[in-house]
């Protein structure tokens, strides 16, 4: 047997498997980002945007996941397709901002070399001082490209299931909120809340935090609060509007303006509720709007949160007030959480503290805990490898 199961047998800590969170080093360690870089973020799907937001030829968004740049962009003939956002000439971007649009071709910002839509190199200038370029193997390295319900993800790795095949257990609860047919509201937001990614999905995963830690939606939504993790890492939470009216003003009058909205099923007209695609990305889901957000860590113990909110058009006065309201509640909510993350992220770097225990309120949290164990099995280690071996070790503790 090797040194690394002896290790790993050794520690009680590391025999209650679902009932542990991860060990506290795994929320500030450099060998373990790189290795979260690799099997969690690159191989899976990341969202990018609504559609509406590509539909036009030319029209692009980009992301940046851990270090690697890409963007969607719609081409001539109405297709989405997705690249790096590398130039095959010195690996300048060649499309900038979050949003934008390309008029016709794709154009380098540093020496012009442009591509077509769809990712050909069309245009070198100067091409005779390149004696021997061949330009059709150099277009735009291009990948993995999904539309669900209305939005845009990519994928840095091939391999494993669609976004559809993932969400399925999901997905006819999420069609009758039309987000195919919303649109944008505002830009879209970037929140660095200056803690490990783990930390703040940790955070979103569990209501059980509510009644002390936000009583803003304690009063508006009480105890009751269904919670669902189903097989591919996506789960479902989801709390209902209570009837006794809030005592605070913006919660009170969320309760009284949030209108009918008809085209949701009855048992989703007062609903709020969180959909979670593993291991980062988020669906908020309320009766009068939505937001989407993937949470990246940019290094270790930091991380950054892009989204962005949609609607759908054509809202009356009364249901803009509740969608206005909706986003006053939730800022408090989001300040409320910023300080417990923080709270959290320095008790995690303790030397007291090895790991801690979750509830069955922790179910969704837990699902995330054990897909990176199973990716990355060093992190059932209660204490961090010697500097130089994580990757060998968890190579190693994959083949037990
Ligand atoms: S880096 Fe793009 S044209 Fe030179």
């Amino acid at each position: 047997m090797s040194a690394s199961v002896e290790l790993l047998k050794s520690e009680p800590a590391a025999t209650a498997f679902t009932a542990e969170t991860l060990p506290g080093w795994t929320y500030q360690n450099t060998e373990f980002f790189a290795l979260e870089r690799e099997n969690l973020f690159l191989r899976n799907w990341q969202i990018v945007c609504h559609v509406s937001e590509v539909r036009e030829p030319g029209e692009f968004a980009t992301i940046e996941v851990t270090g690697e740049r890409a963007f969607v962009i719609r081409d001539a003939e109405g297709t989405l397709r997705a690249f790096y956002n590398v130039c095959r000439h010195r690996a300048a971007a060649v499309v900038d901002g979050a949003n934008g649009h390309c008029d016709g071709a794709i154009r380098c910002p540093y020496h012009g070399w442009t591509y077509a839509l769809d990712g050909r190199l069309k245009a070198v200038p100067g091409e005779a001082s390149f004696p021997d370029l061949d330009k059709a193997r150099f277009g735009l390295h291009s990948l993995d490209l999904e539309v669900f319900l209305g939005f845009v993800f990519i994928r840095f790795r091939s391999g494993g299931p669609s976004v559809a095949e993932r969400m399925a257990p999901f997905h006819a609860e999420l069609a009758p909120y039309r987000f195919e047919e919303m649109e944008p509201v505002g830009p879209p937001f970037r929140i660095e809340p200056g803690v490990d990614w783990k930390n703040v999905m940790d955070n979103y995963l569990e209501g059980y935090h509510v009644p002390v830690g936000h009583p803003g939606l304690y009063r508006l939504f009480g105890t009751r609060y269904d919670v669902e993790t189903r097989p591919g890492n996506v789960s479902r939470a989801i709390h209902w509007l209570r009837d006794k009216p809030s005592n605070n003003w913006s919660e009170r009058h969320y309760q009284m303006l949030l209108p009918e909205i008809e085209h949701l099923p009855a048992e989703r007209r007062r609903a709020w509720s969180y959909y979670v695609m593993l291991p980062n990305i988020a669906f908020d889901v309320y009766p009068d709007q939505m937001d989407f957000f993937r949470l990246l860590p940019t290094a270790p113990g930091k991380s950054v949160m892009v989204g962005r909110s949609y609607r759908l058009p054509g809202a009356d006065r009364r249901l803009r007030a509740a969608q206005f309201l909706n986003h006053r509640i939730n800022v408090q909510v989001q300040r409320e959480d910023d300080a417990l993350i923080r709270s959290v992220q320095g008790g995690l770097a303790s030397e007291s503290y090895v790991s801690g225990l979750l509830s069955e309120k922790e179910i969704c949290l837990r699902q995330l805990h054990d897909m990176i164990r199973t990716a990355l099995p060093v992190a059932r280690l209660p204490r961090p490898p010697a500097p130089g071996m994580m990757k060998t070790l968890n190579d190693s503790l994959r083949k037990v």
